[in-house]
């Protein structure tokens, strides 16, 4: 249960306010590559932490994020023409480099004016198949961070984006409850549900697909220099026990990245807000041997493949109460919330709890322990920043953070199996 205050501390992230604070202290995603597909290809309005801002990439294929507005007098610069290594704006020319500087202003002959003003930017950089920003004071800029996934070649990720009209804390709430996933997914988790038993789902890439009907997993928790680690304990079934257990590592990286681990993958998601009331989750997927991955099949399971949940123009969820999030009531028989997919899903229940949740009404049990932990970490990471110092994590090098998910001997610390590997010599 938190406060009305700290709830506000902890779901507003514009300009100005301690949460927004800490989001800039960090790189954050803003768009997929794909999304600016070639240079001079047309600019995309971006919205990112409550600030409009427009994305283009130049002759040369260098990214820009400018301020929406145009300098001059506002004019949306999305609408611009992206020529000769530079934006310009559609209504009385003025043109900008991808670092903000103006180029040519045809309707004022004072040069001086061209090295007095700039437009609003951020640094940008290109990785992972994601286009990243710094939005934070420029003294402090922390390191850019290196993905484990940014190793692997492009075409054996599978990165994609789907923005919900949901605050982000919500959508980070939901990747740190583990007992939601053999409840909620109980068509991938537990597919005999429906007689009461249970069949081990067992293909190795579906993140919520469960070795056992355990309900009511134990959490163990662990604080780490990048945020914390959330191990749930699953019992197996006396038959295949055999003196082990099954572990499911879960890192929660500050601000608001978790890797979810199936026995064969890792889904790397990134919570970032739009606006208080809108995120964008990123999200990049790879099989721990870096091998080829099937995004058809990934689609399907997640339910992006369903045009009436997703817009794949707008990289748009489209639930709603109107189409009830795509709940068929009548296939609840055989499908535990008659809604296709797992993060189709997930943003049902997400979106259900309204924009911003009121925290002061609800009754946390233990199983909601990482839930809890990663709100202390951002507040206090808000009242570290606001007093000058450093958020948790800003410094971390997060290349060699995994999850894990995998049956394992009684006597194994599930620590040990997710300590970084030894950097080869
Ligand atoms: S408003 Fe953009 S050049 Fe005038
Ligand atoms: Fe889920």
């Amino acid at each position: 249960m938190l406060s009305k205050a700290d709830n506000e501390l902890l779901c507003r992230i514009g300009p100005g306010t301690p949460m927004g604070a800490v989001f800039r202290r960090f790189w954050n995603p803003v768009c997929l590559s794909e999304q600016l597909p070639h240079p001079d290809c047309g600019p995309l309005r971006v919205e990112i932490l409550g600030e409009r801002m427009v994305a283009f990439p130049n002759s040369e294929g260098d990214v820009g994020l400018l301020e929406e507005g145009c300098p001059h007098r506002g004019v949306s610069l999305a609408l611009g023409r992206v020529e000769d290594n530079g934006l310009r704006c559609l209504f009385h020319g003025w043109k900008f480099a991808v670092d903000g500087a103006i180029l040519d202003v045809p309707n004022c002959p004072d040069i001086a004016l061209r090295h007095r003003l700039k437009a609003q930017c951020y640094p940008v950089r290109e990785a992972g198949g994601f286009v990243w920003a710094y939005m934070g004071p420029p003294e402090k800029v922390a390191a850019f961070p290196r993905w484990r996934f940014m190793d692997i070649p492009l075409a054996n990720v599978r990165v994609n984006r789907i923005d919900a009209d949901v605050n982000y804390m919500q959508q980070l709430e939901g990747g740190a409850d583990s007992s939601h996933v053999g409840i909620l997914h109980s068509n991938f988790a537990r597919p005999g549900w429906m007689s009461g038993g249970f069949n081990p789902n067992t293909d190795p890439d579906n993140p919520a697909a469960l070795a056992t009907g355990d309900l009511a997993p134990a959490l163990d928790l662990e604080d780490t220099e990048f945020g914390f680690h959330y191990a749930a304990i699953r019992q197996l079934a006396s038959n295949e026990a055999a003196g082990r257990r099954n572990v499911r590592v879960v890192p929660i990286v500050m601000p608001t990245t978790r890797i979810i681990p199936s026995p064969a993958m890792q889904f790397v998601i990134f919570e970032v807000p739009v606006n208080d009331t809108r995120t964008a989750t990123f999200a990049a997927t790879f099989r721990l041997d870096g091998g080829p991955i099937d995004k058809w099949k990934l689609n399907e399971m997640s339910g992006r493949h369903n045009p009436e949940l997703f817009d794949e123009r707008t990289h748009g969820y489209l639930g709603t109460w109107e189409n009830r999030f795509g709940q068929k009531r009548e296939q609840m028989r055989e499908n535990w919330t008659g809604i296709k997919g797992v993060v189709m899903e997930d943003l049902a229940m997400a979106l259900s709890q309204g924009p911003i949740v009121d925290r002061g009404k609800e009754h946390l049990v233990p199983a909601d322990q990482a839930i809890a932990r990663a709100r202390k970490q951002l507040m206090d990471s808000a009242r570290m920043v606001a007093a000058g110092g450093d958020p948790i994590g800003v410094h971390t090098d997060v290349s060699r953070i995994r999850a894990i998910d995998a049956k394992v001997s009684r006597n194994v610390r599930w620590q040990d199996l997710v300590a970084p590997e030894p950097v080869s010599a």
